[in-house]
């Protein structure tokens, strides 16, 4: 496979590849994979262009994502969000994937949460906050397999790169409601390909 490095995107590509290569541990592979997502996040072009990314609409329940890359090799998939002010997300995980959040503009207010019952109930899910912290230009949050989090935008608009080990939308993934502590589970955003 040619990996064509003369725009941001390819040179990240080619590094993350050589990357999972090189890196079988997965969580390893995922903490050694954020440097590579700041020089992204750092690239002038790429912030420039994220100016003119289109809004992501929620529709039918369903968030979307900007779907810049996937490979054909490892999976991983490059999704661009961006979000309007004061958007509070539901309370959410991603199921087994890796992700690496990177904020290119804007800031968001990340919460996570752990949970409390042994999961035996069906439908029935008890999460309590357990910290939250404020994101802004150049941070990465790495989120793991079935951490319980949500994230929440800014007074202006958000700009984020997003790095998932699998490409999301066609697996289920868990979502919380703590004031009745139900639990259920829904498709993940819906990908719509686009030039970064
Ligand atoms: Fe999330």
């Amino acid at each position: 496979m040619v990996i064509k490095t003369e725009t941001a995107l390819g040179r990240f590509v080619a590094k993350t590849r050589e990357l999972f290569a090189q890196e079988p541990d997965l969580a390893k592979r995922w903490e050694k994979l954020t440097p590579i997502l700041s020089e992204l996040l750092a690239d002038p072009e790429v912030q420039r262009s994220s100016k003119q990314w289109p809004d992501c609409v929620v529709k039918d329940g369903r968030a979307e994502n900007l779907l810049f890359y996937e490979d054909p090799d490892y999976g991983f998939a490059v999704n661009g969000l961006t979000k309007l002010p004061n958007i509070h997300g539901r309370i959410h995980d991603h199921a087994h994937i890796y992700t690496l959040y990177g904020v290119l503009d804007g800031t968001e207010t990340i919460e996570r949460y752990k949970r409390l019952d042994d999961g035996s109930k069906p439908d029935y899910a008890e999460v309590q906050l357990d910290g939250s912290f404020v994101v802004g230009p150049g941070d990465v949050d790495l989120v793991p397999p079935h951490q319980i989090h949500t994230e929440q935008s800014g007074e202006e608009r958000t700009v984020a790169v997003i790095i998932r080990s699998e490409k999301s939308g066609g697996f289920l993934q868990g979502r919380y409601e703590p004031d009745t502590n139900r639990y259920y589970q829904g498709y993940g955003p819906r990908q719509t390909p686009t030039e970064m």
